[in-house]
Formats: C-alpha cells, sequence, structure tokens
C-alpha cells in the first residue's frame, strides 16, 4: 500500500528543467606549492584551489558532495542565495555531512558571475585548502563584456595547519616559484576572475606595467572603473579587463593592504614571444606600492537594481568590536558572540537598511571583512547613488579611524530562513563575530517557523542522518532524523538505488527514491520539536563496509494533497 504512494506518483510525474550534476570530493592530498615544494593539505577534487564548478544561469546546478576527511564538514555557496537547507552551515541549514558519508547539494537560482565555495563548520577547514569557485555564466553571453581570454586568480596564504615545509602566500595554489605564467597575445582583453580565499590577510593586488578596468564586483556587474591596484578583502571577488598592450613579462603582485612595500606572492603575465626570465618574486610593482586604490566609492551598477529605498522597514547597526576576554582576544558584534546572539528580526518582503560601525582601531587586526549569506546588498553613498547601488555580498570594513571604517547597505528580505552575517576572517569568526539574520513567519506553512525551517520555502519533510562517523559502522545503531510538522506522520522508505533523474512534481515534491527498489522502513510521528525519529541498527558484519542505502520520507500533512515527499539522504556504511 504504501509502496503504491510512491510509484502512483512517478507515473504523473515531470522532467526537472535543466540541471548539471557535478561530483565533488574533499579529501586529504598533496598540495605542489612549486617544484620539489609540497605540503599536506585537504582538497576538493585533489587540486588547490579545488575544481571550478561552471555552469549557465537559469540552470539547477547539483553538487555530489561526498566528505573523505577526517571530520565532518559542510559546503557553502559564497554569494549565491541559495534555499536555507542548501547553505551548508552545520546547526543552522543542516547537519555537516560525516565522514565517509555524501550530500547532494540542489542549487537553484544561481546568480551569473564569479562566487565560491567553502566549508562552513570547524574554522581552520578553508585554512587546509578547501575552497574553489563558482563560475555562473550569462545565459545571455551579451551580458558579459567582451574579453579574449579568461584566467581565475585565488589568492590564499599557507599557515602549515597540516605539516610540509611551505609556509606563505599562494596564488592559484602556487607560491611565486611555482607560478605557470598567464599567456597572452598583444591586443588581447584578458578577463581575471580574482577572489580572495585566504583565512586572514586582506590583499592589494596590482598588474605592473597595466592598469585593471574593473567590470564585476562579488559576480555583479558595475560601471568600468580603472584602476591601478585593488583592494581585495577575504571573500570578496572582482572580475577585471586588462588591456594587454604593453608587451613584456610581468609581475601581477599582491601585498597585504597593511603592508603594501612587501610582495607577498606574485604571478606573471607573459606576451606571446617575450622569453625573458619572470620578475623576481620579491619585486615590489609600483602600482603596488603606490598606485590609487580601488575605493567602493568608485563602483556603480551596470544593470537595473532595486533603487535605495528612502523608507526602509527596518534600520539596524551593527557595530563591531573586539576585547580581551578570560579565553583570549573575544570579537563581537552589538556587544555579542556567536551563539550567543539576538538575531536581527525581520519579514519577508522587508527592505533593510544596515548601518555597520566599526570601533576596532588596530590597523591589522581592526579590518572586518563582512558577509551576508543567502542576499546581497546594495551599497549607499557611491557613484550608484540611490538608483544604480553596486551590489555586494562582502564589504571590507577599515579600522575605526579610517576613512571606509563605516559601511550603510540595504538589503531586500527575499530569502526567507536563518542567515549568518559574520566576518569572513576565520580567527574573528571563531572568536565570536557572527551575527544572523531570522525570518518571522512560516512561508511555507508547514507548521515549522521560517528561522528553524530547514527547507523553509517548501513544504517537504527533511530527511537528516548523524554528522558523526561512527553511526555508520558495522555494528552501530543511529537515527535518520525527519524534520516534519509536529503531530504528524511520517513514513520512510529505503532502497538501494536512486533515480538518475530526480522526478518533480508538485505540489507533492521530488521523488528521488526508485519506488521499483523501495521498500517501508519504519514510521513515526514527529515531536514537538518537528523531529520524527526512525532508528537503525547496522549488523556486524564488515562485509557491509561499502553498502549504501537511500532514504526518502513521506510525511502526512493538512496542507492540500495530504502528503508531501521528503528530500532524500543516502547513508554509505563505512
Ligand atoms: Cu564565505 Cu559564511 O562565508
Ligand atoms: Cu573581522
Amino acid at each position: 500500500m504504501r509502496n503504491r504512494i510512491l510509484c502512483a506518483v512517478a507515473l504523473s510525474a515531470t522532467l526537472a528543467t535543466s540541471q548539471t550534476t557535478l561530483n565533488v570530493v574533499a579529501a586529504p592530498g598533496t598540495a605542489t606549492f612549486a617544484p620539489g615544494v609540497t605540503g599536506n593539505a585537504w582538497l576538493f577534487n585533489g587540486t588547490l584551489p579545488g575544481s571550478t564548478l561552471r555552469v549557465t544561469q537559469g540552470q539547477t546546478l547539483r553538487v555530489r558532495f561526498r566528505n573523505d576527511l577526517p571530520e565532518s564538514t559542510a559546503l557553502h555557496w559564497h554569494g549565491q542565495p541559495v534555499p536555507l537547507g542548501m547553505d551548508g552551515v552545520p546547526g543552522v541549514s543542516r547537519p555537516a555531512v560525516a565522514p565517509g558519508q555524501e550530500f547532494v547539494y540542489e542549487l537553484t537560482n544561481l546568480i551569473p558571475g564569479t562566487h565560491w565555495y567553502h566549508p562552513h563548520g570547524h574554522a581552520m577547514q578553508l585554512d587546509m585548502g578547501l575552497a574553489g569557485l563558482v563560475i555562473v555564466d550569462p545565459a545571455n553571453p551579451a551580458d558579459d563584456p567582451p574579453y579574449d581570454v579568461e584566467q581565475v586568480v585565488v589568492l590564499d596564504e599557507w599557515s602549515n595547519p597540516l605539516g610540509g615545509f611551505y609556509t606563505g602566500h599562494l596564488l592559484n595554489g602556487k607560491s611565486s616559484d611555482g607560478q605557470i605564467p598567464i599567456a597572452v597575445q598583444p591586443g588581447q582583453r584578458l578577463r581575471l576572475r580574482i577572489l580572495n580565499a585566504s583565512a586572514v590577510t586582506n590583499y592589494v593586488l596590482a598588474l605592473d606595467g597595466h592598469p585593471m578596468t574593473v567590470t564585476h564586483t562579488d559576480g555583479g556587474r558595475v560601471q568600468p572603473v580603472v584602476v591601478q591596484a585593488l583592494p581585495i578583502g577575504i571573500g570578496e571577488r572582482y572580475d577585471v579587463i586588462v588591456d594587454c598592450n604593453n608587451p613584456g613579462v610581468w609581475s601581477l603582485a599582491a601585498a597585504a593592504i597593511t603592508n603594501r612595500s612587501v610582495t607577498l606572492v606574485r604571478g606573471v603575465l607573459r606576451y606571446a614571444g617575450q622569453t625573458q626570465a619572470p620578475p623576481p618574486a620579491n619585486f615590489v610593482p609600483p602600482n603596488l606600492s603606490s598606485g590609487a586604490l580601488l575605493s567602493y566609492a568608485q563602483l556603480a551598477a551596470y544593470f537595473p537594481v532595486p533603487p535605495i529605498s528612502p523608507a526602509p522597514r527596518h534600520r539596524f547597526t551593527a557595530t563591531f568590536a573586539m576585547s580581551m576576554g578570560p579565553g583570549g582576544m573575544v570579537h563581537t558584534i552589538n556587544g555579542q558572540s556567536w551563539p550567543n546572539v539576538t538575531p536581527f528580526q525581520v519579514a519577508l518582503g522587508d527592505v533593510v537598511e544596515l548601518t555597520m560601525v566599526n570601533t576596532a582601531a588596530s590597523l591589522v587586526q581592526g579590518l572586518h571583512p563582512m558577509h551576508t549569506h543567502g542576499h546581497s546588498f546594495r551599497l549607499l553613498n557611491t557613484a550608484g547613488g540611490t538608483t544604480q547601488p553596486p551590489v555586494k555580498d562582502t564589504i571590507l570594513i577599515r579600522s575605526s579611524g579610517q576613512p571606509g571604517s563605516t559601511a550603510v547597505v540595504q538589503l531586500v528580505m527575499d530569502n526567507p530562513g536563518l542567515w549568518l552575517f559574520h566576518c569572513h576572517n576565520e580567527d574573528h569568526m571563531a572568536s565570536g563575530m557572527i551575527t544572523a539574520f531570522e525570518y518571522l513567519g512560516d512561508t511555507d506553512a508547514d507548521g515549522i517557523a521560517d528561522g528553524v525551517d530547514h527547507e523553509p520555502t517548501t513544504a517537504v519533510p527533511v530527511t537528516e542522518i548523524s554528522d558523526m562517523a561512527a553511526d555508520f559502522a558495522p555494528g552501530a545503531s543511529g537515527d535518520v532524523s525527519v524534520q516534519w510538522t509536529a503531530g504528524q506522520l511520517v513514513d520512510l522508505f529505503a532502497g538501494l538505488s536512486e533515480l538518475s533523474t530526480p522526478l518533480v512534481f508538485p505540489p507533492y515534491g521530488t521523488l528521488v527514491l526508485d519506488p521499483s527498489s523501495a521498500a517501508f522502513f519504519g514510521g513515526a510521528w514527529a515531536n514537538a520539536s518537528h523531529r520524527a525519529i526512525v532508528s537503525y541498527a547496522i549488523p556486524n558484519d564488515v562485509g557491509l563496509i561499502g553498502l549504501r542505502i537511500a532514504f526518502q520520507s513521506v510525511g502526512l500533512t493538512a496542507l492540500p494533497g495530504g502528503f508531501r515527499l521528503g528530500t532524500a539522504q543516502a547513508l554509505t556504511i563505512r
């Protein structure tokens, strides 16, 4: 009887829209910084930086993620307004993925531009090499500025958390000695997609002998601004176009924003036919040390954006401070440290104006690259005025007393859930510099408040497994926990195979489990905390290691139709 429900809905299903499925595996590996210079690292798909995930606007990106690290982790899609359940923040959007287990991220509403993915779990994972680009090409290629060649530039520092001999800064995963020159022909337009993926360093980047024309910030296109040097806070992205009209072999050099007279790492731009040796690694291009820096005030959006509202629904202030606590340095927003914070409370559709104020005067420790999850913001007091404000998701707030120590932004609250707003400096984040926006209300009317609902916009049961490796070993027992409306019955189905293309049939949900091989596994009523718990026990037989069992839940509901298909989640016996 229960199986017949799954089969019947499968017959009426429609095919999902255009999607791309990509695999990402996080695992320990070895990074080669330069010939003969290696270090232990944690890597996505074996490379540093991790493989670039590239799709076209309008597509759904499914990322099959497997965690082969010795600890749990999750993937955050920095700059993308994904649904909360996919945001990759353990404890906020879902549990983390246990070692040896998998999770499929379904990324919809992807916005064009240069974005990135990285873990959001234990503070130092990003520092061990886990970062990669997400590039979304515009559906209409004419939305991009014209260019001939393209190169990613991922800046990072390597502080040796896992052992190995190299300590220093990296450009595309290599030290200055390991650089593969960027090859261009005279007359070409070179597009650089630049990301600062470092844990604690805010950089300045400059290309000797060439100005750069800024075309995008944080993925969003801006009116072109010609600059000599580009400040780039942790988590920020800039796309620039270089007119390659100065043949030679040139240094693409990065310095710390706090000391522009020392080159920390440099790449090389080599014109065809130019055979001379690259500039020395410690060469400081004049524009790096003293070229005029891009200022946020110069930016204006290129495409139409919602204008700045003269009457936002809320005006919030976020004041940043640091102090010495009993356990060391504490970073606070409005006097609070994560997780003991009072989120900014909002409702769907609200316009929020957020004023950031930095009270920390230390030139090095007082820099705060602030990032909003699930939402971009429009930046006030720029060349874009109130009608064409630039759109960003990360902004570098300078030390108190310096220009840029405050900023005013507006957000349209259009993505229900609980969303972090935090400093992207890993040390500051680890010592509390995180708060959140919490949506009040229950957008999908499933009885679970948006701020705690792991799928706040779709009324579906959310099927979750443990983030502990020990729960998946032969002889272990554990729980499949389904988040669903308190008091409603949840049935859990199990099978050995999933459909290669999930079948979507509104409003019942998406069928992922192959109904021909699925069987009823167990049922439970969701408790007052919206949890239906179905326990399992794994036979103590090492022959089972590697066996993968897929689960999908079906929850009864008072909503039209009477039931909803839950999300699917596999577990693998390890
Ligand atoms: Cu790059 Cu909370 O994110
Ligand atoms: Cu900070």
